[in-house]
């Protein structure tokens, strides 16, 4: 497989990462995925505008994104499928461990691949997946796409000994996200989803999907909700590039709303992938 790898697109085997990497070290760096449709990048330059302000968060200076970009893209002609993502991620380069920053002019690390979409489970589709809640017990700083993801990992793992999809964040008794995507859900007609705050990631396909129904005149509240709301609402879903659009039909081993992919969810499902130029 061909990765950028600072500056240049390489076979993987030429990659050399220092034990000294301050992301191995201190988890101290960002990340972006993005959607390959039809080999083009999804929402490109939002993804660009939040990894700027992912790198400002926490301090990091001298990536030149205009460079990335091209990166990308020559990694994309060498892409061989229709549909994939790509990982980028950049750390605060290497150096001899030490809590403080290294030196000015230390070079970032800077990786990036594509690979392609896992087959869709269209059985999840249609019948929605089932997930837990879980205390969201992450820092303060969740808008910050940084790599260090411990307690999203432990959420996902113990959702998964249960034989569950994934877990959903609540935080004062307020949802917040799930482990690697956003939530809506449809109650009386209206969708809703929490307003961003700096405990929740500003979801690119979140904003996608708010645009989309605004577009169509779908009744929506960006409103913060309960637990016990998600518990009640007609439909939910989850929202993230990966995820996409995805039912979720049993929470806490409760049934939602009919038990199936709800009308509304299936709209915006469809709306996104023809938004995106997706093949199906
Ligand atoms: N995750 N919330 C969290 C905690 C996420 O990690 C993600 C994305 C999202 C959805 O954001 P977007 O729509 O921009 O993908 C929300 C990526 C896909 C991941 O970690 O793999």
């Amino acid at each position: 497989m061909k990765v950028y790898w600072n500056g240049a697109v390489v076979d993987e085997e030429a990659v050399r990462l220092s034990f000294d990497d301050r992301g191995f070290l201190f988890a101290d760096g960002v990340y972006e995925v993005v959607h390959v449709y039809r080999r083009q990048f999804f929402e490109w330059e939002r993804h660009m505008a939040r990894l700027q302000r992912s790198l400002a968060g926490i301090d990091l200076e001298g990536v030149d994104i205009a460079a990335l970009s091209l990166g990308a893209n020559s990694l994309l002609e060498s892409f061989g499928a229709d549909e994939g993502a790509l990982y980028l991620e950049i750390t605060r380069g290497a150096y001899p461990r030490s809590h403080a920053f290294p030196p000015q002019g230390t070079p970032p690390t800077v990786l990036m691949w594509i690979r392609p979409a896992p087959a869709p489970d269209l059985r999840a589709w249609e019948q929605g997946v089932a997930v837990m809640t879980a205390a969201d017990d992450r820092w303060a700083k969740v808008w910050i796409k940084t790599i260090g993801l411990l307690p999203n990992v432990l959420a996902k793992e113990k959702a998964h000994r249960r034989g569950l999809f994934d877990a959903i964040f609540v935080r004062d008794g307020m949802v917040t996200e799930a482990t690697s995507a956003n939530v809506f859900i449809v109650r009386g007609g209206e969708l809703v989803t929490a307003p961003v705050t700096n405990y929740i990631l500003p979801g690119i396909t979140r904003e996608v999907l708010i645009e989309i129904a605004r577009e169509r005149h779908m009744p929506l509240t960006l409103l913060p909700f309960s637990a016990d709301d998600m518990l009640q609402a007609d439909e939910v879903f989850l929202s993230g590039t990966t995820t996409e659009v995805l039912p979720v039909t049993q929470v806490d081993g409760a049934v939602i709303g009919s038990g199936q992919a709800g009308p509304v969810t299936r709209e915006l499902s469809q709306a996104l992938r023809q938004r995106a130029g997706a093949v199906s």
